[in-house]
């Protein structure tokens, strides 16, 4: 493995930020809990200590050893991370008595200090911690302050070990990248040639290796993680990489058959799996959500299973798995770390017994997209949308027919195909269209009609965690609706969903 910087997570929610940072630099690094580190190899150029929820002063705060690594190799602790080590070196952490959140201007910085280089003296940062260092240990040096907060930053003499009580990581603090740049490049000495060609050249090596003449199955969604990991694996072995595309009859519109072509264009040995009967037979008179996610989840296994059974002698599971999934699998909470089921797998079957092979678990969504990018895979790919992995069938409230699959293609397709022409599809996150289980009163020509209503749903997010409604032009949403209402039959109302999450979901089930 190349070298990495090292962050040990004590529970931050800006942790994946400082990961974010560092890779946009060009350099690898992990994120491991501080109550499980990995241990301390050549390949370790520094270690970064993230924020907490936690005191220092709370009776159970999470510690790590600092003899560990201060001294071994630059330390930068962040927050929580910089009261940790001054505290344990014999300096005092005090709740703060005055306001620390939010912007702060710092006063006074040591430009010629190695983490300062290039800082602004009155450059803006964010702050937010309720604890502060009151004293710092003897051994330290103060290297910037701000009005209130003396203590923003400081070097133990000597030795590479920093702490700075803000947050360089997030986009609040200007020049808080130019902070980590020092820490990272100059002070730790990191090369910056982590980027996606060298990734999707050691993973291509590094999974030839590993897998041999080995056979892999894989189930394929038409979303981006599975359609990279599969490319790579595809890069590294071949036709021994068995893809599966299941029509579940919950798909968009023409999409199972333009994503096989697709994928049978990028020279994948894959199989289009017709199961849409299988799916409406499972899904029949289910209206509860959580009863549609399960059928369409154990048909998709029954399906799944029985094709790979077909495959003879396969050793491997091909996942399209992200390191966002594999972090928020572990907890900081303590060793018995909980494992989240991941989102799209929803628990295959145990008894395939086959090892797992996971390419892209050591990267965030948008490094994905590089990666597949480098891999020149058709932008109708990697520039999709998210769409669920239930599809439609948490998008028609109440139960599902082929009839109601039926017409919510014909919306979906009239709205996303409305986006991409009117320029508007790739400043949206996601996009598309709900079924309502009602009926409304319309007038056509002379006639009364009583037909169903479908809400459209468009919204900006970075990582579906919150996002806001999309204020999509007026004139757009008018030619979308008169187009939905003169073609579709069965629609007579189309409404726009204007609620952000929180408190709403993006999706209605
Ligand atoms: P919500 O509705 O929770 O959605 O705001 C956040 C993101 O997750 C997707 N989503 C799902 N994806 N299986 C999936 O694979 C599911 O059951 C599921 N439910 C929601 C949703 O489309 C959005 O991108």
């Amino acid at each position: 493995m190349a070298e990495q910087i090292l962050i040990l997570d004590f529970g931050s929610q800006y942790t994946q930020l400082i990961a974010r940072r560092v890779r946009e630099l060009n350099v690898y690094c992990e994120i491991h809990p501080f109550n499980n580190p990995p241990e301390l190899t050549d390949d370790i150029k520094g270690v970064i200590l993230s924020g907490s929820p936690c005191s220092v002063r709370q009776e159970d705060a999470p510690d790590v050893d600092l003899e560990n690594y201060s001294g071994k190799v630059p330390v930068l602790g962040v927050c929580y991370g910089a009261q940790l080590m001054a505290q344990k070196n014999g300096g005092n952490v005090l709740p703060s008595n005055i306001r620390e959140y939010g912007r702060a201007k710092l006063s006074k910085v040591d430009q010629h200090n190695d983490l300062m280089k290039e800082i602004s003296i009155d450059s803006q940062v964010w702050m937010s911690h309720a604890d502060t260092i009151a004293e710092l240990p003897d051994a330290y040096e103060l290297i910037a302050s701000t009005a209130s907060v003396r203590v923003a930053a400081f070097k133990k003499k000597g030795e590479d070990t920093y702490g700075i009580q803000f947050h360089p990581e997030v986009t609040h603090s200007l020049e808080g990248k130019t902070i980590l740049r020092n820490f990272v490049v100059h002070i730790c000495g990191c090369a910056q040639d982590w980027t996606p060609d060298i990734f999707v050249e050691t993973t291509v090596a590094g999974l030839k290796a590993q897998l041999g003449d080995d056979k892999v199955v894989m189930g394929l969604s038409g979303g981006v993680d599975s359609s990279v990991a599969a490319t790579l694996i595809h890069h590294a072995i071949g036709k021994n990489l068995h893809c599966i595309f299941v029509d579940n009859g919950l798909l968009r519109k023409n999409e199972f058959e333009d994503v096989l072509h697709s994928y049978k264009d990028m020279g994948l040995n894959v199989k289009g799996v017709d199961a849409r009967e299988q799916f409406y037979e499972a899904l029949k008179g289910l209206t509860d959500p959580e009863d549609k996610r399960k059928a369409i989840g154990r048909v998709f296994i029954e399906v799944f299973d029985a094709e790979a059974h077909k495959i003879q002698n396969v050793k491997w599971l091909g996942q399209g798995t992200i390191y966002p999934d594999v972090i928020e699998s572990v907890s900081v909470k303590g060793p018995s770390a909980t494992i989240k089921s991941h989102h799209n797998v929803g628990g295959l079957p145990d008894f395939m017994k086959l090892k797992v092979v996971e390419p892209l678990n050591t990267l965030f969504k948008d490094e994905v997209r590089l990666v597949g990018k480098t891999l020149e895979i058709h932008q109708n790919i990697l520039g999709r949308h998210p769409f669920p992995g239930p599809g439609l069938g948490i998008r028609i409230l109440g139960d599902i027919t082929p009839e109601k699959v039926h017409i919510l293609q014909e919306v979906d397709h009239i709205f996303i195909n409305g986006l991409k022409k009117a320029g508007l599809y790739d400043d949206v996150w996601q996009a598309g269209a709900i079924l309502l289980p009602i009926q409304s009163v319309g007038v056509m020509g002379d006639e009364r009609t009583y037909e169903r209503v479908v809400s459209l749903r468009a919204v900006t997010s970075v990582d579906g965690m919150t996002a806001d409604w999309c204020h999509l032009p007026y004139e757009f949403l008018a030619d979308v609706s008169n187009e939905i209402i003169n073609t579709v039959k069965g629609v007579n109302r189309v409404v726009y969903d204007i609620s952000s999450k929180p408190p709403a979901t993006i999706e209605w089930e």
